[in-house]
């Protein structure tokens, strides 16, 4: 029964991953620990999904250095690596570091970098970066501002033209329309039984993800916000038209460095 109701909580409101990051035991805690994400088959199959779906508006080639801002367990560097340039993977979580250091250790093609939150650390992650991908991490920024300069701060190491993917951006809660968009997406690319698996897992061994859901909220982005941005910001923002992951109700955008 309880699960169930968890299903029906994820498929009606609460994204598997969201949230506000703090350094008193909310998500910055949450994911500088293991999860039930760090070895996720149902986010690896999330990240080959995205890569496909992707295909028609970025095109990942052999001349791209690439930043993934906010990198986790690493899952865009092991499914990418040998097929780009170079892949610097970079994250708050020290554990996260640490795992991503094992995995790609002897890899020439990736470097791993512990971020400490200041954003001129993001000056030491370039120069020439072609791509920066962002998935599933804005909503855990202190607030708007934070994401101005961090744009910003993109912008400075990339080269002309190079861009920056926001994916996973908005709302947290979905409209009838999206709850349904959202199963039928985990139908259509394989993922629903391992979304109904994870959602069993965080039941009955993820207590602390309960406990920090329930505490933390996470920053919202308003639509308006990548509009001004264009103009506050000199960059050209394109909203992403295709879903790209099992967040329905999350939207998706390219920032260009022109
Ligand atoms: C939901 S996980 C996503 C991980 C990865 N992008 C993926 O999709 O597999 C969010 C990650 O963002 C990181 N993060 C949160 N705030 C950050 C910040 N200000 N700077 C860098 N990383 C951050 C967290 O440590 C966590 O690893």
């Amino acid at each position: 029964m309880r699960i169930f109701q968890k299903c029906l909580q994820f498929f009606s409101g609460n994204p598997l991953i969201s949230g506000a990051a703090d350094d008193t035991g909310g998500w910055a805690g949450y994911w500088n620990a293991p999860t039930i994400w760090s070895d996720s088959a149902l986010w690896n199959r999330q990240m080959q999904v995205l890569l496909e779906l992707i295909e028609p508006f970025v095109k990942f080639g052999a001349a791209d250095r690439v930043l993934d801002f906010g990198c986790g367990s690493g899952f865009f560097a092991a499914q990418m690596q040998g097929q780009v340039k170079e892949i610097v993977c970079a994250d708050l979580s020290q554990h996260s570091v640490e795992l991503c250091q094992q995995k790609f250790a002897g890899r020439r093609d990736v470097s791993v970098v512990k971020l400490t939150g200041d954003l001129a650390q993001i000056a030491a992650l370039g120069p020439d970066c072609t791509k920066t991908l962002c998935l599933s991490v804005i909503q855990y920024f202190p607030a708007l501002d934070y994401l101005d300069e961090f744009i910003a701060a993109v912008g400075k190491i990339s080269v002309r033209g190079g861009v920056l993917i926001l994916v996973d951006v908005g709302r947290a809660e979905r409209t009838w329309r999206e709850r349904l968009l959202t199963v039928l997406f985990t139908l259509r690319h394989g993922m629903f039984w391992q979304v109904v698996a994870k959602l069993a897992q965080m039941q009955f061994s993820d207590a602390a993800y309960q406990a920090v859901l329930g505490r933390a909220g996470h920053l919202e982005i308003p639509e308006q916000y990548f509009e001004s941005a264009q103009q506050r910001l000199g960059v050209k923002v394109t909203k992403i038209p295709r879903q790209l992951t099992l967040n329905a109700n999350r939207k998706s955008y390219i920032i260009e460095f022109v």
